[in-house]
């Protein structure tokens, strides 16, 4: 085994690993000075940093200001003229990469022997051209710039494609990830207000067709807003058609010129909307705009990724979550590298698919979740070791905090003690990745996120805003804005203030608990709101409670999450029903699969428990703290003096 650069062991008790320094001697930023003498620079002076930084993409105009920050609504790169799509067309075929991979996809059938059936390889090239050609097809079809499109596709490359075709006439997506139910569809066509769905007869998940487009009809049905659905075939599975609405994608691009002018658009043009889970139970569509958004995924991919010209890179995200619009599609493509999209399960045919795709086509950066990362280690080293990855250069990890453990065995068996870990910190709200190492430069410690990426000014505050002592729990802030902040809630600018900017005054306010060491290393201890991320997928608690009492036999509920070893979080429900009928075990499997259909299968309750009461404050709050204790320690300790109705507890213990 080849060690990795230096490993000591700290004060704090804490491992260290500190950058190889063959890596380092490669990288975009070699050293510790280089990052504290830019970071300096970015916080002092961000107005001159960004505008260095910007310098490397493509505008159609200049900018007049680089910020105006009226709070809490940014506009970077103000009077700008620019498109992503060409960006990561056109301004990469510009510098000599035409005929260069830019996406790299794997279906998920296979052969006999396990390879796959189906390997598509698109040059810049010929990337450009189907772009184009959709994009002429969307113009034909009377889509334009505003107009909100909906995508709700399989991991293939015309989902990639509809993105860059969307962003290239300015008309804003949203992509709905492929496993929400009919019902999430609806709701968010409705809020988005758009008209027109882009999906796919179905796709493959675990040697299954999902049945996409027998959603999308069903979600249709309950908006009447649809005037257009353009479907790719991909299973070739049987579907219902409307001739009126549904077209297929082939009679889309028939005949359509594989040219297309980028539009110019203005720098805070809407590029896209993508809904995520809050505390209420309504999902949010959080807005991201053009240039800022551009330029703050192109920068973070290249230093955080270390992206050189000739990397094969691969982050197993599903483009259906902010991971895979920055840093599958739009952070790529514009450092001209080949980025791989894989369909499927990691574990189909067998556990080892992630460990052939890599070895197959030579992948040299890999980005995944800490809960792949568990559930590879439940099945053992021998996967792994069963392929060559001797050419894997660096690990990313993103979406929940990553234990020691698992941080361990990613940076053994996967990375081989040789390659740096990247623990990522983002959301889907920060456009882009804030808190996370920088391969060459940052020593690491298992389990950290460790520092601001450059501009970001991270601070952990308490509930009145006052900056705490290193080791001290409290709120994890960004004091200034940057460029990849989202730039609202669609529709609902009261919630916007509310939820990010007043909860601590003047400060963006992230919804984590954290803390930072003496080091100045981020320490993520997860949502303090009532958001749940289960296998890195966040969920909020309210929606689920409204699709339990949506079942005539619910009363009441509450949904908590509660630490689980391999999905990080899981749900627990607890629930009264109506009525005098006993409560069994048939009810809790109609209850958990009511969830899974209403809102989709990754909110099915794990746990679901019957009362005949919640326990409950005295003005009426459910006090979930001590349902968290009941589901995580098994009983309660805590205080229980605010408790309305004691005997609730009592019954709870029974259960
Ligand atoms: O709680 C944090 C957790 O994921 C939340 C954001 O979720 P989402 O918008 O779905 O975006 C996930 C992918 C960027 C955060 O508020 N989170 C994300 N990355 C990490 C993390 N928690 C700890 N460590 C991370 N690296």
């Amino acid at each position: 085994m080849v060690p990795a650069g230096n490993i000591d062991t700290g004060d704090d008790g804490n491992q260290k690993f500190t950058p190889d320094a063959e890596f380092s001697a490669q990288a975009h930023l070699k050293s510790q000075e280089d990052y504290e003498t830019l970071y300096k620079r970015s916080i002092d002076d961000p107005e001159a940093f960004w505008s260095e930084v910007a310098a490397d993409c493509h505008f159609f105009k200049k900018w007049d200001r680089v910020l105006q920050w009226n709070s809490p609504f940014a506009k970077w790169f103000v009077g700008a003229e620019t498109n992503v799509s060409y960006n990561c067309l056109e301004h990469q075929i510009n510098q000599g990469r035409g005929d260069h991979t830019a996406i790299l996809w794997e279906g998920e059938p296979t052969n006999q022997d396990g390879s796959p059936k189906e390997v598509v390889q698109l040059s810049y090239k010929t990337l450009l051209a189907e772009v184009c050609k959709f994009a002429n097809g969307l113009k034909k079809l009377g889509i334009s710039r505003g107009d909100r499109v909906t995508l709700y596709m399989p991991m293939i490359p015309e989902l990639a494609i509809a993105m860059l075709a969307c962003a290239r006439i300015g008309a804003p997506h949203s992509v709905i990830f492929g496993g929400f139910s009919a019902q999430a569809i609806a709701d968010r066509l409705q809020d988005a207000d758009s008209h027109y769905v882009i999906t796919a007869d179905g796709g493959w998940r675990r040697n299954k067709v999902v049945p996409l487009k027998s959603n999308v009809d069903e979600a249709c049905g309950m908006t009447k807003l649809v005037k257009k659905v353009v479907v790719y075939k991909r299973c070739g599975n049987d579907i219902d058609w409307n001739d009126e609405r549904d077209v297929w994608w082939d009679e889309v691009v028939k005949g359509m010129p594989d040219t297309c002018d980028a539009e110019h658009l203005d720098a805070e043009h809407m590029l896209f909307l993508l809904y995520t889970s809050g505390s209420t139970g309504k999902p949010k569509g959080i807005l991201h705009t053009t240039a800022g958004y551009m330029v703050y995924t192109a920068y973070t991919a290249k230093l955080i990724f270390d992206l050189q010209p000739d990397d094969i890179y691969w982050c197993t995200a599903d483009i259906g979550w902010i991971t895979g619009h920055s840093y599958i599609v739009y952070g790529p493509l514009q450092n001209g590298v080949t980025t791989v999209m894989y369909e499927g399960a990691p574990n189909e045919p067998e556990w080892d698919r992630f460990w052939a795709i890599c070895e197959r086509y030579g992948v040299t950066k890999f980005y995944t979740a800490p809960t792949a990362i568990r559930a590879f280690m439940k099945q053992g080293p021998e996967w792994p070791a069963k392929h060559n990855l001797s050419k894997l250069k660096l690990l990313g990890s993103v979406g929940e905090p990553i234990n020691p453990a698992a941080w361990h065995w990613y940076h053994e068996h996967i990375g081989q003690q040789r390659c740096p870990i990247v623990d990522t910190w983002w959301q889907t709200e920060t456009g882009g990745v804030l808190i996370t190492p920088l391969p060459g430069v940052t020593p690491t410690k298992p389990g950290s996120a460790t520092r601001a990426f450059l501009g970001i000014d991270a601070a952990i505050v308490d509930k009145d805003g006052n900056a705490l002592e290193p080791n001290e729990n409290g709120l994890l802030v960004i004091r200034k804005p940057w460029p990849g902040m989202l730039r609202g809630i669609y529709g609902d600018e009261a919630r916007f203030r509310k939820q990010y900017w007043s909860e601590i005054e003047g400060v963006y306010f992230t919804g984590d608990g954290a803390r930072c060491d003496e080091d100045g290393y981020f320490w993520i201890t997860g949502r303090v709101d009532d958001v749940i991320k289960v296998s890195g997928h966040r969920l909020g608690t309210a929606e689920i409670e409204s699709s339990l009492v949506s079942h005539p036999k619910v009363a009441e509920a509450a949904v908590i999450g509660f630490p689980d070893e391999m999905t990080g979080e899981a749900i627990a429900a607890f629930v009264t029903i109506k009525g005098s009928d006993k409560p069994d075990s048939n009810l809790k499997d109609e209850l958990r699969k009511h969830v899974a259909t209403t809102l989709g299968a990754i909110a099915r309750p794990k746990d679901v428990r019957f009362t005949d009461a919640l326990p409950k404050t005295r003005s009426g709050k459910i006090m979930r703290r001590l349902l968290r204790e009941l589901a995580t320690k098994g009983r309660v300790e805590g205080d229980v003096t605010t408790l309305e109705d004691f005997t609730t507890i009592a019954q709870l213990h029974k259960e």
